[in-house]
């Protein structure tokens, strides 16, 4: 029986999905979700073992509901070169194995360019996720990931209008082009009355809007021990405002042990957190510190104050529309932005397009429609 003969038949779609890091498990999971809810998909989740303490992984796979892997590839961490070219050589038989109709990947991570090689080089098309973002700024390997990913990627899944824009400009077909919104908030809207019931803040001794969170583990910001005590000055005279909670990324970690010799900042440092109290940290937060992408784009859904401590962002909606200012790394610059925010006029702004909950919806009843010849 050919594969066009099975469609009459029923032949299920075959999706192999892959998520490698912290960022990537909160874009998988409501896409699993609406995958599993149809009965014409068959999916394999594929762990790439990119992140793998018990604080980066396991908790948002228990937090979000995903289902256990599949299979994990258990890479681990190491140089870029060898964590990628450990992924693309262990998806490659996985991939060969299950033949499957379509590979998801998400995001920007090694975990995300690395699964797209291993598949487009056995012409297995890839749905890639969150396409389309630029910062324009190649020393950040994400960037490098974007670009590589979205080049050789069938489906591009947008979640704001610069993203087509780019990708246009890059010379991507308009008819590959899908602006669907946000997965990310798609989890973000469906878990945060459950982070609100938590009691994260009185754990913490904190009150609601008394408090400012920060995140940090941007190479450029943390791997240089000047700039990253640069950073820790300024935000340590802030503490002595308005306190600073600090979920300390384990590359921040092992930065402030090798290059500030150990000496953890004056700063309210904790473990880094789950979703659930992440998420609930953030929605009563008073303003947002950040370097991340995706913290970037949960305070404008939360419409809460945040300043993303970069030069660029690959986000623009969430300046543009939402409650984001790009402030860089400028101590002088990072003291009188915050100053504004607690004389009472950080940016509230307003929600993006589509950001609306359904955006996994949106990117399933494509593939369904474009898979279900080929199936
Ligand atoms: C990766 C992503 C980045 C994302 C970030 C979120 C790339 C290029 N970067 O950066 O886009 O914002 O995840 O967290 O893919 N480590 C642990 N335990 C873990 C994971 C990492 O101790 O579970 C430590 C290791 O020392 C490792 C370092 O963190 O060397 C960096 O991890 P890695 O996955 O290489 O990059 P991230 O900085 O986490």
């Amino acid at each position: 029986m050919t594969r066009a003969e099975g469609a009459e038949t029923g032949l299920p779609i075959r999706i192999v999905a892959v998520a490698g890091a912290r960022p990537n498990f909160t874009k998988i999971a409501p896409l699993l979700r609406e995958l599993n809810a149809r009965s014409r998909f068959e999916t394999c989740l594929v762990h790439t073992g990119q992140h793998y303490d018990a604080a980066m992984s396991e908790s948002f796979f228990a937090d979000l509901g995903i289902p256990a892997p599949d299979v994990n590839l258990g890479v681990g961490s190491g140089p870029h070169g060898a964590q990628t070219a450990q992924v693309l050589m262990q998806m490659e038989p996985l991939l060969v194995e299950r033949r499957p109709d379509a590979l998801l990947v998400v995001g920007d991570v090694n975990s995300t360019l690395a699964a797209t090689l291993a598949a487009v080089k056995l012409g297995i098309p890839v749905a890639h996720v969150e396409a389309g973002l630029r910062s324009f700024d190649r020393e950040m390997p994400e960037e490098l990931n974007r670009i590589l990913t979205d080049a050789v990627s069938r489906w591009l899944f947008t979640t704001e209008r610069a993203g087509g824009e780019n990708l246009l400009r890059e010379g991507v077909p308009q008819d590959q082009i899908h602006m669907v919104g946000n997965v990310m908030i798609d989890t973000l809207l469906a878990k945060v009355a459950e982070a609100r019931q938590l009691d994260t803040l009185e754990r913490l001794g904190l009150e609601p809007d008394g408090y400012a969170l920060l995140t940090l583990h941007r190479p450029s910001n943390v791997d240089e021990p000047e700039q990253l005590g640069r950073l820790f000055g300024v935000l340590e005279e802030i503490h002595r405002e308005i306190p600073i909670v600090f979920p300390a990324h384990p590359r921040t970690v092992a930065a402030i042990g090798k290059l500030l010799g150990g000496e953890a900042p004056g700063l309210h440092m904790v473990e880094p957190q789950g979703y659930l109290d992440f998420l609930r940290l953030m929605s009563d937060a008073r303003l947002v510190l950040t370097d991340s992408g995706g913290i970037q784009e949960e305070t404008t859904a939360l419409g809460v104050t945040c300043l993303t401590l970069r030069h660029s962002t690959e986000r623009p909606v969430t300046v543009s529309e939402g409650s984001n200012t790009i402030v860089g790394t400028d101590p002088e610059t990072i003291r009188s932005e915050v100053r504004k925010v607690l004389e009472g006029h950080g940016k509230k702004g307003r929600v993006p397009e589509l950001w609306d909950g359904s955006a996994a919806t949106r990117i399933v009843d494509v593939l369904e429609r474009d898979l279900r010849g080929s199936a």
